[in-house]
C-alpha cells in the first residue's frame, strides 16, 4: 500500500480506512494532505475489493480546518492559479460510499470534508462549525452550499455569519449527522456500518449513492427520472438476480460484485 506523509491508510476486510494523521496541527488540511486524501480515496475507489471507505481523525480533532498558516500569505491570484481546494471537488466524485467518523473539532474545511462524505457518524464530543468569517474569509470547500442543503438556511446562515460551533446532539437534531455514538465506540460503529454497506453489491451501492446525490443537483422530476434509470440499470446486474433469488429461496444473498 502507498505510503503517505500526513494520513494513514489500511484495509480491514472490504472497508478502506483513511486516518488523518497530523496531530500537532489538529489535522489542519494542508494542500499536501488534501492530495493524499484524494489519492487514497481514489485508490480504494478503484479497488473492487473495497466496498466502502471510512475517513476519520483523532479523538481531539477530525480536522480543525484548512491550513491557515499555509494560506495566510497567499494572494487571490496564487489561489486562483493553483485552483486551491480543487482536490476536494474531486473527492466528491469518488463513487464508493464514504463515511466520515468525526470526533472533536470539525471546523471550517474539517466540517466541509465531513460533509463531502456521504454521511457522518459523530462522537458525543464532535463540534461542527464554519468559523472562516472570523479569519476574514468564507468557506471554500463547499461549506456554504453543503451545510445549507444539510441543515437549511436559518442555521447555516447563522453558523456561517457568526462562526458559532454546533455540538454533536444539535448537529444530529439538525440533520447534519446520521448518528451520535460514544467516543470509544466511534470507529467500531463506523467500520461496522461501512462493512454492512460493503456486503452489498458494489455497483448497486454506487448507483444508490448516485441516486441520493441527484436529489441535491436536480428538480424532483429529474431526480425521480435519474432514480428510475438507476433501478432499471440494477436489473442488468447479476446481483439483482441473485438478491431476488436469495429472497425467494429464503437464504442470504451471495452477491458477485462484493
Ligand atoms: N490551520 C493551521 N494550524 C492549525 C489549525 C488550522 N486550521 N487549527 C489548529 N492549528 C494548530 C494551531 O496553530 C496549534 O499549532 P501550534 O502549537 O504550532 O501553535 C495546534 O494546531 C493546536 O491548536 P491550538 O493550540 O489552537 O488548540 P486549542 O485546543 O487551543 O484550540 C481550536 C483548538 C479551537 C480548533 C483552534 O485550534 C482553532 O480555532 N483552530 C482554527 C479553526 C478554524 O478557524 N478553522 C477554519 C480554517 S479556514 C478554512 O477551513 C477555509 C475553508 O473553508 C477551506
Amino acid at each position: 500500500m502507498t505510503q503517505y506523509s500526513l494520513i494513514l491508510t489500511e484495509q480491514r476486510g472490504r472497508v478502506g480506512l483513511i486516518t488523518l494523521n497530523r496531530p500537532e496541527a489538529l489535522n489542519a488540511l494542508s494542500d499536501t494532505m488534501g492530495r493524499e486524501i484524494l489519492a487514497a480515496a481514489r485508490a480504494f475507489d478503484a479497488d473492487p475489493g473495497v466496498g466502502a471507505i471510512v475517513i476519520t481523525g483523532s479523538s481531539r480533532a477530525f480536522a480543525a480546518g484548512a491550513d491557515i498558516k499555509e494560506m495566510a500569505s497567499k494572494s487571490s491570484v496564487d489561489m486562483y492559479l493553483a485552483d486551491w481546494f480543487s482536490a476536494w471537488d474531486e473527492l466528491a466524485r469518488v463513487r464508493t460510499p464514504l463515511i466520515a467518523a468525526v470526533a472533536g473539532h470539525a471546523l471550517g474545511g474539517g466540517c466541509e470534508l465531513a460533509m463531502i462524505a456521504d454521511f457522518i457518524i459523530a462522537a458525543e464530543n464532535a463540534k461542527f462549525g464554519q468559523p472562516e468569517i472570523k479569519l476574514g474569509v468564507i468557506p471554500g470547500m463547499g461549506g456554504s452550499q453543503r451545510l445549507t442543503r444539510a441543515i437549511g438556511k436559518a442555521k447555516a446562515m447563522e453558523m456561517v455569519l457568526t462562526g458559532r460551533v454546533m455540538g454533536a446532539l444539535e448537529a444530529e437534531a439538525a440533520g447534519l449527522v446520521a448518528r451520535v455514538v460514544p467516543i470509544d465506540a466511534l470507529l467500531e460503529e463506523a467500520m461496522e456500518t461501512a462493512a454492512t454497506i460493503a456486503s452489498m453489491s458494489k455497483p448497486v451501492a454506487m448507483i444508490a449513492k448516485e441516486a441520493v446525490n441527484a436529489a441535491f443537483e436536480s428538480t424532483l422530476a429529474e431526480g425521480v427520472r435519474h432514480e428510475r434509470r438507476g433501478i432499471f440499470a440494477c436489473f442488468a446486474t447479476e446481483d439483482q438476480k441473485e438478491g431476488m433469488a436469495a429472497f425467494t429461496e429464503k437464504r442470504p444473498a451471495n452477491f458477485k460484485h462484493r
